[in-house]
């Protein structure tokens, strides 16, 4: 039996299989706190049961098979424990490395036993509440879900960035987006979606950023900006609305506030440009900023202070933006893109555009950044048969994960983070 369904067996006799996650001994009584992937349990054993030298055998993290009957007492933990009839250890555990206090450093050597941590389990069980919500968003919207290839012989995103592998005489580039891809796409599908692993080669050590995270982006034929950032924003409640629906109870392991997050989840979430957001910036923060500069991070965490939703920012200066995003033709210094920023600190979540449809300006823009046009010939291709307006964007399945679950770094909303400095194990 499950462990989180012991509150409804008060009185039965039943059995459970988990390890053990703490222990504690006296003469006459060991008290075993057993986790399994639901919740833990204080169970315990008298001298007197034929079992108890098995009982005493345990150790951290052994995992053991126990039958035993459910009573009430107010002074276990849950409110209730597991009086053991019997007792079946089914590994002895060598002394667990893991103690308490150690250093992020060495839990992130240990990662594939940390793993076990509740703060993990949680935050994976969130991770998988996301994922599941963002299929569920595009496949119940007519959306089809197209696969991209992951060596890729260009960038998308800005050459700094790639990732070069040997393949096999030759040399190509791992996926920094399925962008490119998509806009093929959607001449046959029209509207189509996907989640899959993105490669950069970050150097900046932040808490935001990965070496290989998972991207959900989405591309839609006969799009504009002004619709596809109301998708985003309807995507990004309708994760909310899920996370809350499936687990209150990580988010409280987590120290998430769950109040908060269904209060959000009912506003709307504002659209502001780019200038505006500078105007805030130098109004109420009295920062600065030179037109034409990114957003960095500092910028961003200043300007969310006056918001508690997500925000879509819009129209950021062309010059900085990567080669398929259009010029407005109403406010031409700028680009017809967006980024969705979340509160709190948490910075972009989603990045994207309606795209340009132009040759001349799309090769302008790549000759600009040191690209050779004839290398993206079947992308310009896409603007010479039957091309329409199409939109798209990408959100960053960590960052929501991060944010939703309040974690201090993008590493923890990813099982096996690989960063500049951490690629094992
Ligand atoms: O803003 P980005 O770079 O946009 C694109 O790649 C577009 N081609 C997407 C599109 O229009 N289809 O990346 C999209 C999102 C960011 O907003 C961020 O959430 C996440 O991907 N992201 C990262 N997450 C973790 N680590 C990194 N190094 C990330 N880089 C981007
Ligand atoms: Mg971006």
């Amino acid at each position: 039996m499950n462990i989180d369904k012991l509150s409804q067996s008060i009185g039965k006799t039943i059995e459970i299989k988990g390890w053990v996650y703490r222990m504690r001994e006296s003469k006459d009584i060991i008290f075993i706190v057993v986790r399994d992937s639901n919740d833990v349990v204080q169970c315990t054993i008298k001298s007197d049961n034929k079992d108890f030298e098995k009982a005493k055998s345990l150790t951290m993290e052994s995992s053991v098979i126990i039958k035993g009957s459910v009573v009430e007492d107010k002074r276990a933990p849950t409110g209730f424990e597991l009086k053991i009839s019997s007792l079946e250890p089914v590994h002895i555990a060598e002394r667990y490395p893991i103690t308490k206090d150690q250093s992020p450093e060495f839990l992130m050597d240990v990662r594939h036993l940390w793993l076990r941590s509740r703060q993990l389990t949680a935050a994976m069980k969130v991770r998988h509440t996301v994922v599941g919500a963002i299929h569920k968003f595009f496949r119940d919207r007519g959306y089809y879900e197209f696969d991209p290839p992951i060596f890729q012989p260009s960038q998308c995103e800005g050459g700094a960035t790639l990732f070069q592998v040997k393949y096999f005489d030759d040399v190509t580039y791992l996926s920094q987006s399925w962008q490119l891809y998509a806009e093929a796409a959607v001449f046959a599908l029209e509207k189509v979606y996907d989640m899959s692993p993105t490669f950069r080669a970050e150097r900046s050590k932040t808490s935001r950023h990965l070496a290989e995270f998972w991207m959900a982006e989405m591309e839609a034929a006969w799009m504009e900006l002004h619709e596809v950032t109301e998708v985003a924003k309807d995507e990004v409640r309708f994760i909310i609305q899920e996370v809350l629906k499936h687990n209150k109870k990580e988010l409280e392991i987590l120290g998430q506030d769950v109040k908060k997050l269904e209060e959000m989840v009912k506003k709307p979430f504002p659209t502001i440009t780019y200038t505006q957001a500078l105007e805030i910036l130098s109004k109420k923060e009295s920062q600065k900023m030179e037109w034409g500069k990114d957003l960095r991070t500092i910028e961003e965490d200043l300007l969310m202070k006056h918001f508690d939703t997500p925000v879509v920012v819009t129209n950021y200066p062309k010059e900085i933006m990567a080669f398929y995003k259009p010029r407005d033709p109403k406010d031409p210094k700028t680009a017809l893109c967006f980024d969705m920023l979340a509160p709190e600190g948490y910075g972009e979540i989603i990045g994207g555009s309606q795209r340009d449809t132009d040759i001349k300006a799309l090769s302008e823009s790549l000759k600009k950044m040191g690209e050779k046009p004839e290398n993206y010939g079947w992308y310009l291709d896409l603007r010479r048969y039957g091309s329409v307006p199409h939109s798209g964007y990408g959100l960053g399945v960590e960052r929501v994960v991060a944010w939703l679950c309040k974690l201090e770094n993008i590493k923890d909303a990813i099982a096996f983070p690989r960063t500049q400095r951490r690629f094992k194990p």
